[in-house]
């Protein structure tokens, strides 16, 4: 890690936790924006590959944005109204900016929406074609308890909350730990007028231009078809 960072307050399974990165008015900031992001891409609950709805719900901004269905999971270029994703916000880029320097420019920020009750099973984040390059995660409002284990399903996690204003990096051997929300601790945050839990996950999901690859090796960025859009 860069020597000009600042030290995180703890680490847990290998991810790096500063806790209340984010003050109480660069979260509001911070929602604001998100409100602009949510308006021009609504948030939807996307289908796992088992056809099953997902409890939480995500939009993205960013060049790419996550979905998954039937087909599977991918990174997509069009919100599944057919619209271009957003911009990533400036306060969220900051916040990578600062905390990962070095580190090649998100293209997908993944807004995930997580009411009372949603939860997130435990999961790699491997959709992406680089995993020298972090994952970085943002909480805002509600409490999350958040899990991480290694990079083998099944082995021993650990467990700790992520308060609103927490960052998070999955980067070096936690990059491809397996990790989900357990659940959400409803009212433990008034940031959100009528709660709830948001997280954001900055991605790096193109392979970098010095280690391009033939096209037909890149990962598979499909655009939407009618045929596969998730209804809300
Ligand atoms: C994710 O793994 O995409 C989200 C994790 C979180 O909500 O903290
Ligand atoms: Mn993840």
């Amino acid at each position: 890690m860069n020597k000009r960072l600042p030290e995180p307050d703890i680490v847990v399974g290998g991810a790096p936790i500063w806790r209340g990165w984010l003050g109480a008015a660069a979260q509001a900031e911070m929602v604001a924006a998100l409100r602009d992001v949510v308006a021009a891409a609504p948030l939807f609950s996307p289908e796992t590959r088992w056809g099953k709805k997902m409890s939480v719900q995500m939009t993205s901004a960013g060049r790419y944005g996550w979905f998954s269905d039937r087909r599977g999971y991918r990174y997509i270029e069009r919100h599944p109204s057919g619209t271009a994703w957003p911009p990533i916000p400036e306060a969220v880029q900051a916040v990578w900016d600062a905390l990962v320097p070095e580190a090649r420019a998100p293209d997908c920020c993944l807004v995930n929406f997580y009411r009372a009750g949603a939860k997130m099973g435990l999961h790699q984040d491997h959709d992406e074609a680089d995993f020298s390059q972090p994952v970085l995660s943002i909480s805002l409002g509600d409490a999350g308890l958040f899990r991480i284990g290694g990079t083998e399903r099944g082995g021993p996690t650990q467990s700790t909350w992520l308060e609103s204003g927490d960052v998070m990096l999955l980067t070096g051997p936690s990059r491809l730990a397996y990790h989900g929300i357990d659940r959400i601790r409803g009212g433990s945050s008034t940031l959100l007028a009528d709660g709830g839990r948001i997280n954001l996950t900055l991605r790096v999901v193109d392979q970098g231009a010095s280690r391009q690859q033939p096209a037909s090796s890149c990962v598979p960025v499909e655009p939407l078809t009618s045929r596969s859009i998730a209804k809300p």
